[in-house]
């Protein structure tokens, strides 16, 4: 048998094992149905619409129906910010699973949990907010950040962590040699806790599955927990922040980094040092570089 024959069924066993893997994935992510790519059903050629063969690294076909991408849930690349929204409501023949334009649902799987979701009124703190904050950013980031619950600023903007912690937030991603974009963030609850206190047990329990299948869906390498409350619920481990932070914990097959909430780092800069600490442990396990 010739090189070049050789090489084409390599080639072609990689390419049907990535495919596996990427429906073993959905699966895993909740999706139970797959709709044939435009072109197909047009008898077409799945390839001129970017289908499993064309894709380029990086682009987000996942939400434009997951029966075009050809992506593994370990190849993270930062989809395109083109989200486009498709209808919610879905027949047998056009399965897709649901895509919509809200933020941090840019994959099948995290559409569908904020689907699941839905108009939430799981807690009381339904009654007091402005906008639901889902989430953030790639859905298939290798790094995710998970905080407390939405201030007043990310209530008003329907995204996590952009007031002045979340900009410092910001800072330290970029710090560690991350885009923002590149990576997700969500919150323990997705609703502001009146006067921004912290929020209670049973609100942290409405909401918690709903994170836990974020984390699924994104399937991050490391999840950077931020402060006592994100840290304390995801280990379900009482143990003070001071702690917990700069060690390593592992949950369901992911590794947790607890480090201090950046409202505390604004309140308390000369604790920063142990935080850059803390995020120089992850991008050692991300083989990250810092930025200069
Ligand atoms: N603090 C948090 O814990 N989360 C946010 O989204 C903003 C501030």
């Amino acid at each position: 048998m010739s090189d070049d024959v050789t090489r084409t069924r390599d080639e072609i066993a990689g390419v049907a094992a990535e495919a596996l893997r990427h429906l073993l994935w959905l699966r895993d992510a909740g999706v139970r149905e797959i709709a044939p790519p435009a072109a197909a059903l047009r008898g077409g050629d799945a390839r001129a619409d970017g289908g499993p063969v064309g894709r380029r690294e990086g682009e987000g076909a996942a939400v434009r129906g997951v029966g075009t991408s050809a992506s593994t849930p370990t190849a993270n690349p930062t989809p395109t910010p083109t989200a486009t929204a498709t209808p919610t409501a879905t027949s047998p023949q056009t399965a897709t699973a649901p895509a919509t334009s809200e933020k941090g649902c840019g994959s099948p799987a995290l559409a569908a949990i904020r689907e699941a979701l839905g108009p939430c009124t799981r807690c009381r703190l339904a009654a007091g907010r402005t906008h639901l904050v889902f989430g953030v950013g790639n859905p298939r980031a290798e790094l995710m950040f998970v905080g407390e619950g939405p201030g007043a600023d990310e209530d008003r903007q329907g995204e996590p962590f952009v007031g002045r912690a979340g900009q410092l937030l910001t800072k330290m991603i970029e710090a560690m040699g991350f885009r923002r974009e590149e990576v997700y963030i969500a919150n323990i609850v997705k609703c502001r806790p009146p006067e921004n206190r912290n929020p209670e047990p049973d609100e942290m329990d409405a909401c918690e599955p709903f994170l836990r299948r974020q984390i699924a869906a994104v399937q991050p390498r490391v999840v950077v927990a931020l402060g006592k409350i994100a840290a304390q619920r995801l280990l379900a481990d009482p143990t003070p922040i001071s702690r917990l932070r700069g060690r390593w914990a592992e949950v369901d097959g992911v590794r947790i980094m607890p480090t201090f909430h950046p409202a505390y780092l604004l309140r308390s800069p000369e604790e920063k040092k142990k935080a850059w600490e803390d995020l120089q442990l992850v991008m050692k396990e991300l083989g990250r570089a810092p930025r200069r």
